[in-house]
Protein backbone atom coordinates (compact mmCIF):
# COMPACT_ATOMS: atom_id res chain seq x y z
CA UNK A 1 0.00 0.00 0.00
CA UNK A 2 1.40 2.96 -0.47
CA UNK A 3 1.10 6.50 1.44
CA UNK A 4 -1.64 7.32 3.60
CA UNK A 5 -4.37 8.79 1.34
CA UNK A 6 -4.61 11.81 3.07
CA UNK A 7 -0.78 12.63 3.40
CA UNK A 8 0.19 16.49 1.63
CA UNK A 9 3.07 15.75 -0.14
CA UNK A 10 6.02 17.41 1.43
CA UNK A 11 4.69 18.17 4.31
CA UNK A 12 3.67 14.86 6.19
CA UNK A 13 6.15 13.50 8.29
CA UNK A 14 5.93 10.73 10.79
CA UNK A 15 7.95 11.10 13.94
CA UNK A 16 8.63 8.04 16.39
CA UNK A 17 10.24 8.39 19.69
CA UNK A 18 10.37 6.45 22.50
CA UNK A 19 12.75 6.12 25.67
CA UNK A 20 15.60 4.73 27.38
CA UNK A 21 15.03 0.71 26.73
CA UNK A 22 17.93 -1.02 27.23
CA UNK A 23 18.38 -3.77 24.95
CA UNK A 24 17.93 -7.00 26.93
CA UNK A 25 19.19 -9.26 24.32
CA UNK A 26 17.25 -12.08 23.18
CA UNK A 27 15.59 -12.65 26.79
CA UNK A 28 13.35 -9.25 25.98
CA UNK A 29 11.09 -7.32 28.13
CA UNK A 30 10.45 -10.49 30.58
CA UNK A 31 14.26 -11.40 30.91
CA UNK A 32 17.25 -10.14 33.03
CA UNK A 33 16.83 -6.51 33.29
CA UNK A 34 19.84 -3.92 33.07
CA UNK A 35 19.28 -1.40 36.04
CA UNK A 36 22.00 1.33 35.63
CA UNK A 37 23.94 3.62 38.66
CA UNK A 38 24.24 7.08 37.92
CA UNK A 39 27.20 8.76 37.22
CA UNK A 40 27.88 11.80 35.78
CA UNK A 41 29.99 12.79 32.90
CA UNK A 42 30.07 11.50 29.27
CA UNK A 43 31.12 7.87 28.70
CA UNK A 44 34.47 6.66 29.22
CA UNK A 45 35.22 5.45 25.61
CA UNK A 46 33.41 6.76 22.53
CA UNK A 47 30.81 3.20 21.47
CA UNK A 48 31.45 2.83 17.42
CA UNK A 49 27.83 1.97 17.02
CA UNK A 50 24.78 3.74 16.72
CA UNK A 51 22.72 0.99 19.29
CA UNK A 52 25.67 1.20 21.58
CA UNK A 53 26.44 4.91 21.87
CA UNK A 54 22.65 5.63 22.94
CA UNK A 55 22.74 2.60 25.77
CA UNK A 56 25.35 4.59 27.50
CA UNK A 57 22.95 6.90 28.35
CA UNK A 58 20.19 3.93 29.19
CA UNK A 59 18.58 4.48 25.39
CA UNK A 60 17.95 2.61 22.37
CA UNK A 61 18.67 3.35 18.73
CA UNK A 62 16.56 1.84 16.47
CA UNK A 63 15.27 1.01 12.51
CA UNK A 64 12.23 -0.13 10.62
CA UNK A 65 13.09 -3.37 9.14
CA UNK A 66 11.54 -4.81 6.24
CA UNK A 67 10.93 -8.71 6.00
CA UNK A 68 11.74 -9.22 2.25
CA UNK A 69 15.24 -7.23 2.51
CA UNK A 70 16.31 -9.77 5.26
CA UNK A 71 17.55 -11.95 2.74
CA UNK A 72 20.07 -8.49 1.70
CA UNK A 73 23.14 -9.56 3.48
CA UNK A 74 24.44 -5.76 2.93
CA UNK A 75 21.30 -4.81 5.00
CA UNK A 76 21.26 -7.13 7.28
CA UNK A 77 24.77 -6.42 7.97
CA UNK A 78 24.45 -2.85 8.45
CA UNK A 79 21.03 -3.29 10.53
CA UNK A 80 22.60 -6.03 13.02
CA UNK A 81 25.50 -3.86 13.90
CA UNK A 82 23.89 -0.55 14.63
CA UNK A 83 20.70 -0.87 16.08
CA UNK A 84 19.38 -2.56 18.93
CA UNK A 85 15.30 -1.36 18.10
CA UNK A 86 13.18 -3.10 15.75
CA UNK A 87 10.06 -2.15 14.16
CA UNK A 88 8.20 -4.07 11.45
CA UNK A 89 7.83 -1.16 8.68
CA UNK A 90 5.27 -2.99 7.36
CA UNK A 91 4.35 -6.15 8.43
CA UNK A 92 2.67 -6.02 11.99
CA UNK A 93 0.35 -3.71 10.42
CA UNK A 94 -3.40 -5.00 10.56
CA UNK A 95 -3.92 -5.69 6.72
CA UNK A 96 -0.44 -7.75 7.15
CA UNK A 97 -1.57 -9.46 10.53
CA UNK A 98 -5.46 -10.22 9.72
CA UNK A 99 -5.68 -10.43 6.14
CA UNK A 100 -9.01 -11.87 6.48
CA UNK A 101 -11.39 -11.29 9.51
CA UNK A 102 -10.41 -13.44 12.72
CA UNK A 103 -7.93 -14.83 10.40
CA UNK A 104 -4.63 -14.15 11.50
CA UNK A 105 -1.30 -14.42 9.48
CA UNK A 106 1.97 -13.68 11.32
CA UNK A 107 4.58 -15.28 8.84
CA UNK A 108 6.16 -11.97 7.68
CA UNK A 109 6.24 -10.30 11.19
CA UNK A 110 7.31 -13.44 12.75
CA UNK A 111 10.40 -13.19 10.09
CA UNK A 112 10.79 -9.93 11.54
CA UNK A 113 10.40 -10.45 14.93
CA UNK A 114 12.87 -14.11 15.12
CA UNK A 115 15.55 -11.70 13.76
CA UNK A 116 15.20 -8.97 15.86
CA UNK A 117 15.43 -11.32 19.01
CA UNK A 118 17.84 -13.73 17.65
CA UNK A 119 19.97 -10.66 17.27
CA UNK A 120 20.13 -9.41 20.59
CA UNK A 121 17.48 -6.29 19.69
CA UNK A 122 14.14 -5.31 21.11
CA UNK A 123 10.58 -4.93 19.57
CA UNK A 124 8.65 -2.27 19.12
CA UNK A 125 4.97 -3.38 17.72
CA UNK A 126 3.45 -1.14 15.17
CA UNK A 127 0.81 -0.67 15.34
CA UNK A 128 -2.99 -1.98 16.70
CA UNK A 129 -5.20 0.24 15.37
CA UNK A 130 -5.22 3.10 12.52
CA UNK A 131 -7.05 4.97 9.76
CA UNK A 132 -4.80 3.55 7.12
CA UNK A 133 -3.38 0.09 5.95
CA UNK A 134 -6.49 -1.65 7.02
CA UNK A 135 -7.48 -4.54 4.96
CA UNK A 136 -11.12 -3.90 3.01
CA UNK A 137 -12.95 -6.02 5.01
CA UNK A 138 -11.93 -3.63 7.68
CA UNK A 139 -12.49 -0.62 5.55
CA UNK A 140 -16.25 -1.85 4.80
CA UNK A 141 -17.19 -2.00 8.22
CA UNK A 142 -18.78 0.61 10.64
CA UNK A 143 -20.07 1.35 13.96
CA UNK A 144 -20.66 -1.38 16.74
CA UNK A 145 -19.03 -3.99 14.20
CA UNK A 146 -16.05 -2.35 13.17
CA UNK A 147 -15.70 -1.43 17.14
CA UNK A 148 -15.44 -4.76 17.59
CA UNK A 149 -13.29 -5.72 15.00
CA UNK A 150 -10.52 -3.73 16.63
CA UNK A 151 -11.34 -5.07 19.83
CA UNK A 152 -10.28 -8.60 18.75
CA UNK A 153 -7.67 -7.43 16.19
CA UNK A 154 -5.99 -5.69 19.29
CA UNK A 155 -6.50 -8.94 21.07
CA UNK A 156 -5.51 -11.19 18.50
CA UNK A 157 -2.11 -9.53 17.38
CA UNK A 158 -1.06 -8.71 21.55
CA UNK A 159 -2.20 -12.07 22.54
CA UNK A 160 0.67 -13.84 19.75
CA UNK A 161 3.40 -11.06 21.15
CA UNK A 162 2.01 -11.74 24.37
CA UNK A 163 5.33 -10.51 26.70
CA UNK A 164 7.36 -10.34 23.77
CA UNK A 165 7.27 -6.68 22.91
CA UNK A 166 8.65 -3.50 24.42
CA UNK A 167 6.25 -1.28 23.26
CA UNK A 168 3.33 -1.09 21.37
CA UNK A 169 2.09 1.48 19.05
CA UNK A 170 -1.32 1.29 19.95
CA UNK A 171 -2.96 3.50 18.19
CA UNK A 172 -1.46 5.24 14.83
CA UNK A 173 -2.17 9.54 13.28
CA UNK A 174 -5.46 9.69 14.78
CA UNK A 175 -5.82 13.35 14.90
CA UNK A 176 -6.73 15.81 12.43
CA UNK A 177 -3.17 17.66 10.61
CA UNK A 178 -4.93 20.70 11.20
CA UNK A 179 -7.50 21.76 13.74
CA UNK A 180 -6.11 19.97 16.66
CA UNK A 181 -8.84 17.40 17.03
CA UNK A 182 -9.49 14.06 15.60
CA UNK A 183 -8.93 12.52 12.36
CA UNK A 184 -12.34 11.98 10.47
CA UNK A 185 -12.06 8.03 10.02
CA UNK A 186 -14.02 5.29 10.14
CA UNK A 187 -12.31 4.06 13.13
CA UNK A 188 -13.38 8.14 14.24
CA UNK A 189 -17.07 7.52 13.53
CA UNK A 190 -17.49 4.84 15.87
CA UNK A 191 -17.41 7.14 19.05
CA UNK A 192 -14.84 9.26 20.32
CA UNK A 193 -13.79 6.63 22.86
CA UNK A 194 -12.11 4.61 20.27
CA UNK A 195 -8.81 5.69 21.69
CA UNK A 196 -9.31 4.64 25.49
CA UNK A 197 -11.16 1.98 24.05
CA UNK A 198 -8.43 0.78 22.33
CA UNK A 199 -5.63 1.57 25.12
CA UNK A 200 -7.69 -0.62 27.58
CA UNK A 201 -8.53 -3.44 25.65
CA UNK A 202 -4.63 -3.47 24.99
CA UNK A 203 -3.26 -3.20 28.51
CA UNK A 204 -5.30 -6.19 29.52
CA UNK A 205 -4.22 -8.41 26.58
CA UNK A 206 -0.67 -7.24 27.48
CA UNK A 207 0.40 -5.91 30.48
CA UNK A 208 4.18 -6.04 29.83
CA UNK A 209 4.20 -4.10 26.67
CA UNK A 210 4.22 -0.26 27.35
CA UNK A 211 1.29 0.79 25.43
CA UNK A 212 2.05 4.32 23.35
CA UNK A 213 0.08 7.01 20.70
CA UNK A 214 2.04 7.62 17.96
CA UNK A 215 1.61 10.49 15.29
CA UNK A 216 3.47 12.74 12.69
CA UNK A 217 3.20 16.44 13.02
CA UNK A 218 3.22 16.40 16.22
CA UNK A 219 6.88 18.01 17.04
CA UNK A 220 6.88 21.62 16.57
CA UNK A 221 4.93 22.75 20.20
CA UNK A 222 2.95 25.33 18.51
CA UNK A 223 1.06 23.18 16.03
CA UNK A 224 -2.82 22.55 17.17
CA UNK A 225 -2.34 18.82 16.46
CA UNK A 226 0.78 18.38 18.67
CA UNK A 227 -1.59 20.49 21.37
CA UNK A 228 -4.70 18.62 20.61
CA UNK A 229 -2.62 15.01 21.18
CA UNK A 230 -1.06 16.72 24.36
CA UNK A 231 -4.44 17.06 25.78
CA UNK A 232 -5.52 13.81 25.22
CA UNK A 233 -2.67 12.41 27.21
CA UNK A 234 -2.91 14.57 29.94
CA UNK A 235 -7.02 13.91 29.95
CA UNK A 236 -6.07 9.96 30.04
CA UNK A 237 -3.60 10.38 32.53
CA UNK A 238 -5.64 12.32 34.54
CA UNK A 239 -8.77 9.86 34.08
CA UNK A 240 -6.35 6.48 34.48
CA UNK A 241 -6.35 5.51 30.50
CA UNK A 242 -3.47 3.45 30.73
CA UNK A 243 -1.22 5.15 27.86
CA UNK A 244 2.95 4.58 28.81
CA UNK A 245 4.57 6.25 25.93
CA UNK A 246 3.83 9.08 22.75
CA UNK A 247 5.74 8.10 19.80
CA UNK A 248 6.92 11.11 17.64
CA UNK A 249 7.15 10.11 14.22
CA UNK A 250 9.45 13.05 12.93
CA UNK A 251 9.40 12.92 9.25
CA UNK A 252 11.52 16.00 8.92
CA UNK A 253 11.02 17.66 5.48
CA UNK A 254 10.42 21.21 3.97
CA UNK A 255 6.31 21.55 4.71
CA UNK A 256 7.29 19.86 8.24
CA UNK A 257 10.62 20.84 9.11
CA UNK A 258 12.54 20.73 12.71
CA UNK A 259 12.18 23.01 15.22
CA UNK A 260 14.05 24.16 18.21
CA UNK A 261 11.17 24.12 20.12
CA UNK A 262 11.59 20.05 19.78
CA UNK A 263 12.40 19.93 22.82
CA UNK A 264 9.91 21.49 24.40
CA UNK A 265 7.20 19.40 22.52
CA UNK A 266 9.24 16.04 24.06
CA UNK A 267 9.44 17.49 27.70
CA UNK A 268 6.44 18.68 27.94
CA UNK A 269 5.22 15.26 26.92
CA UNK A 270 7.50 13.38 29.33
CA UNK A 271 5.83 15.81 32.17
CA UNK A 272 2.81 14.44 31.92
CA UNK A 273 3.88 11.07 33.00
CA UNK A 274 4.56 9.05 29.63
CA UNK A 275 7.79 8.38 27.79
CA UNK A 276 8.52 9.62 24.51
CA UNK A 277 10.05 7.97 21.47
CA UNK A 278 11.02 9.19 18.12
CA UNK A 279 9.86 6.37 16.44
CA UNK A 280 10.04 7.24 12.37
CA UNK A 281 13.22 9.99 12.38
CA UNK A 282 14.16 10.58 8.79
CA UNK A 283 14.78 14.03 7.88
CA UNK A 284 14.91 15.20 3.90
CA UNK A 285 18.42 15.67 3.10
CA UNK A 286 19.86 14.51 6.68
CA UNK A 287 21.45 17.63 7.49
CA UNK A 288 24.32 16.67 9.49
CA UNK A 289 23.49 19.39 12.44
CA UNK A 290 19.33 18.75 12.14
CA UNK A 291 20.14 14.68 13.13
CA UNK A 292 22.55 16.06 16.07
CA UNK A 293 20.30 18.65 17.04
CA UNK A 294 16.82 16.00 17.57
CA UNK A 295 19.32 13.41 19.15
CA UNK A 296 20.37 15.98 21.57
CA UNK A 297 16.84 17.01 22.42
CA UNK A 298 15.79 12.98 23.05
CA UNK A 299 19.37 13.16 25.20
CA UNK A 300 18.05 16.52 26.95
CA UNK A 301 14.80 14.60 28.22
CA UNK A 302 15.47 12.01 30.64
CA UNK A 303 12.28 9.97 29.50
CA UNK A 304 13.59 10.58 25.96
CA UNK A 305 13.82 6.26 26.10
CA UNK A 306 15.23 6.08 22.48
CA UNK A 307 15.41 6.90 18.54
CA UNK A 308 14.59 4.90 15.66
CA UNK A 309 15.18 5.75 12.59
CA UNK A 310 12.71 4.64 9.35
CA UNK A 311 14.83 2.55 7.71
CA UNK A 312 18.54 1.47 7.28
CA UNK A 313 19.98 3.34 3.91
CA UNK A 314 18.39 5.78 1.55
CA UNK A 315 17.43 2.90 -0.86
CA UNK A 316 15.30 1.45 2.08
CA UNK A 317 13.42 4.64 2.53
CA UNK A 318 9.68 5.18 1.94
CA UNK A 319 10.89 8.37 0.54
CA UNK A 320 13.97 7.69 -0.95
CA UNK A 321 14.22 10.16 -3.18
CA UNK A 322 15.04 12.95 -0.03
CA UNK A 323 17.73 10.67 0.62
CA UNK A 324 16.76 11.10 4.37
CA UNK A 325 18.74 8.53 6.97
CA UNK A 326 21.87 7.95 7.71
CA UNK A 327 23.55 5.29 4.85
CA UNK A 328 23.46 5.90 1.80
CA UNK A 329 22.49 3.51 -1.03
CA UNK A 330 25.52 1.48 -1.05
CA UNK A 331 25.75 0.98 2.83
CA UNK A 332 28.02 4.56 3.53
CA UNK A 333 28.13 6.01 6.75
CA UNK A 334 26.96 9.62 5.85
CA UNK A 335 27.66 12.85 7.56
CA UNK A 336 24.88 12.85 9.60
CA UNK A 337 25.37 9.33 11.22
CA UNK A 338 28.44 10.75 12.47
CA UNK A 339 27.04 13.56 13.59
CA UNK A 340 24.08 10.92 15.35
CA UNK A 341 27.03 8.84 16.62
CA UNK A 342 29.30 11.68 18.06
CA UNK A 343 26.21 13.21 20.10
CA UNK A 344 25.41 9.88 21.37
CA UNK A 345 28.69 9.68 23.15
CA UNK A 346 28.82 12.58 24.55
CA UNK A 347 25.92 12.06 26.59
CA UNK A 348 26.10 11.65 30.31
CA UNK A 349 26.40 7.89 31.32
CA UNK A 350 25.00 5.41 33.24
CA UNK A 351 26.54 2.41 33.90
CA UNK A 352 24.94 -1.19 34.23
CA UNK A 353 24.77 -2.62 37.55
CA UNK A 354 22.89 -5.90 38.03
CA UNK A 355 19.34 -6.28 39.30
CA UNK A 356 15.86 -8.65 39.69
CA UNK A 357 14.48 -9.98 36.82
CA UNK A 358 11.34 -8.52 36.09
CA UNK A 359 7.75 -10.73 36.37
CA UNK A 360 4.85 -9.85 34.40
CA UNK A 361 3.70 -9.09 37.44
CA UNK A 362 5.77 -6.01 37.53
CA UNK A 363 3.90 -4.81 34.29
CA UNK A 364 3.06 -1.23 33.31
CA UNK A 365 -0.55 -2.41 33.84
CA UNK A 366 -0.09 -2.49 37.53
CA UNK A 367 3.10 0.60 37.61
CA UNK A 368 4.37 1.65 34.22
CA UNK A 369 7.09 3.18 36.40
CA UNK A 370 8.61 -0.70 37.10
CA UNK A 371 9.04 -1.67 33.53
CA UNK A 372 12.60 -2.66 32.47
CA UNK A 373 12.68 -0.74 29.36
CA UNK A 374 11.00 2.70 31.21
CA UNK A 375 13.53 3.12 33.31
CA UNK A 376 16.95 2.03 34.17
CA UNK A 377 16.43 1.91 37.78
CA UNK A 378 18.11 4.33 39.80
CA UNK A 379 16.62 4.57 43.19
CA UNK A 380 18.46 4.89 46.38
CA UNK A 381 16.89 2.01 47.81
CA UNK A 382 18.96 -0.28 45.33
CA UNK A 383 22.12 1.05 46.79
CA UNK A 384 21.86 3.19 49.72
CA UNK A 385 25.23 3.73 51.10
CA UNK A 386 27.15 3.61 48.14
CA UNK A 387 26.85 7.18 46.65
CA UNK A 388 26.23 10.25 48.38
CA UNK A 389 24.36 12.27 47.46
CA UNK A 390 24.40 16.09 46.74
CA UNK A 391 21.77 18.92 47.53
CA UNK A 392 18.59 19.07 46.01
CA UNK A 393 16.05 21.66 44.90
CA UNK A 394 12.14 21.98 44.09
CA UNK A 395 10.06 24.65 42.38
CA UNK A 396 6.75 24.10 41.73
CA UNK A 397 3.98 25.53 39.13
CA UNK A 398 0.55 25.29 37.95
CA UNK A 399 0.17 24.04 34.47
CA UNK A 400 -3.49 24.62 34.29
CA UNK A 401 -6.66 24.64 36.28
CA UNK A 402 -9.89 24.82 35.97
CA UNK A 403 -13.29 25.36 38.53
CA UNK A 404 -12.53 22.88 41.48
CA UNK A 405 -9.51 21.55 40.45
CA UNK A 406 -5.72 21.81 38.66
CA UNK A 407 -2.67 20.31 37.41
CA UNK A 408 0.89 21.06 38.99
CA UNK A 409 4.56 20.30 37.97
CA UNK A 410 7.32 19.81 40.36
CA UNK A 411 10.88 20.20 38.85
CA UNK A 412 13.41 19.10 41.08
CA UNK A 413 17.08 20.10 40.78
CA UNK A 414 20.52 18.82 41.54
CA UNK A 415 23.34 21.10 42.00
CA UNK A 416 26.78 20.71 41.27
CA UNK A 417 26.79 17.24 42.82
CA UNK A 418 24.60 13.99 41.46
CA UNK A 419 21.50 13.62 43.61
CA UNK A 420 20.75 9.98 44.59
CA UNK A 421 17.15 10.06 46.09
CA UNK A 422 14.86 13.26 46.89
CA UNK A 423 12.15 14.15 49.05
CA UNK A 424 9.76 17.01 48.20
CA UNK A 425 7.56 18.28 51.21
CA UNK A 426 5.18 21.24 51.17
CA UNK A 427 1.73 22.13 53.29
CA UNK A 428 -1.18 22.90 51.35
CA UNK A 429 -2.79 26.00 52.16
CA UNK A 430 -6.38 25.76 51.41
CA UNK A 431 -7.35 22.10 52.22
CA UNK A 432 -5.92 20.78 48.51
CA UNK A 433 -6.11 17.27 47.92
CA UNK A 434 -4.19 14.82 45.27
CA UNK A 435 -6.64 13.04 43.04
CA UNK A 436 -3.46 11.64 41.08
CA UNK A 437 0.53 11.93 41.02
CA UNK A 438 3.11 9.81 38.75
CA UNK A 439 6.49 9.99 38.44
CA UNK A 440 6.64 9.99 42.35
CA UNK A 441 5.17 8.22 45.91
CA UNK A 442 3.48 10.55 47.87
CA UNK A 443 2.36 10.74 51.72
CA UNK A 444 -0.03 12.90 52.82
CA UNK A 445 -0.90 13.77 56.43
CA UNK A 446 -3.25 16.09 57.13
CA UNK A 447 -2.29 19.49 54.51
CA UNK A 448 1.34 17.82 55.00
CA UNK A 449 2.39 16.33 51.88
CA UNK A 450 5.86 14.74 51.27
CA UNK A 451 6.15 12.82 47.42
CA UNK A 452 9.43 10.95 46.90
CA UNK A 453 10.98 9.61 43.80
CA UNK A 454 9.55 7.02 42.10
CA UNK A 455 12.01 4.10 41.73
CA UNK A 456 13.39 5.16 37.95
CA UNK A 457 14.19 9.39 38.75
CA UNK A 458 15.90 9.64 41.71
CA UNK A 459 18.80 9.84 40.31
CA UNK A 460 19.83 13.02 38.83
CA UNK A 461 22.69 14.46 37.45
CA UNK A 462 24.99 17.18 38.43
CA UNK A 463 22.79 20.24 37.20
CA UNK A 464 20.25 18.22 35.92
CA UNK A 465 16.99 18.16 36.88
CA UNK A 466 13.51 15.85 36.96
CA UNK A 467 9.95 16.08 37.24
CA UNK A 468 6.81 15.09 39.01
CA UNK A 469 3.48 16.14 38.19
CA UNK A 470 0.07 15.53 39.76
CA UNK A 471 -4.11 16.91 39.73
CA UNK A 472 -5.37 18.27 42.60
CA UNK A 473 -8.70 19.00 44.47
CA UNK A 474 -9.34 22.85 45.15
CA UNK A 475 -7.71 26.00 44.22
CA UNK A 476 -4.24 25.86 42.62
CA UNK A 477 -1.75 26.70 45.16
CA UNK A 478 1.75 27.12 44.81
CA UNK A 479 3.03 26.66 48.14
CA UNK A 480 6.64 26.80 49.39
CA UNK A 481 8.48 23.58 48.72
CA UNK A 482 11.99 21.94 50.44
CA UNK A 483 13.88 19.38 48.67
CA UNK A 484 15.98 17.13 50.66
CA UNK A 485 18.30 14.17 49.66
CA UNK A 486 20.04 11.44 51.34
C1 LIG B 1 5.04 3.52 5.64
C2 LIG B 1 6.01 2.49 5.08
O1 LIG B 1 7.30 2.97 5.27
C3 LIG B 1 5.74 2.26 3.62
O2 LIG B 1 6.51 1.18 3.17
C4 LIG B 1 4.25 1.98 3.38
O3 LIG B 1 4.01 1.91 2.00
C5 LIG B 1 3.40 3.05 4.00
O4 LIG B 1 3.70 3.17 5.38
N1 LIG B 1 3.73 6.67 9.39
C6 LIG B 1 3.70 5.40 9.89
C7 LIG B 1 4.36 4.30 9.14
O5 LIG B 1 3.24 5.18 11.01
O6 LIG B 1 3.71 3.08 9.32
C8 LIG B 1 4.45 4.63 7.67
O7 LIG B 1 5.20 3.60 7.03
C9 LIG B 1 5.07 5.98 7.46
C10 LIG B 1 4.27 7.05 8.12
Amino acid sequence: MGVRANSRPGTRQSVTGLRRALAVGALGVLGAVTAFAAASGPADAAASTLGAAAAQSGRYFGTAIAAGKLGDSAYTTIANREFNMVTAENEMKIDATEPNRGQFNFTNADRIYNWAVQNGKQVRGHTLAWHSQQPGWMQSLSGSSLRQAMIDHINGVMAHYKGKIAYWDVVNEAFDDSNGGRRNSNLQQTGNDWIEVAFRTARAADPAAKLCYNDYNIDNWTWAKTQGVYNMVKDFKSRGVPIDCVGLQSHFNSGSPYNSNYRTTISSFAALGVDVAITELDIQGASATTYANVVNDCLAVSRCVGITTWGVRDSDSWRSGDTPLLFDGNGNKKAAYTSVLNALNAAPSVSPSPSPSQSPSQSPSQSPSQSPSQSPSQSPSQSPSQTPSGACSATIATISSWPGGFQSEVTVRAGSAPVNGWTVKWTWPGGQSFSSLWSGTQTVSGSNVTVRNADYNGSIAAGGSTTFGFTANGTAATPAITCTSP
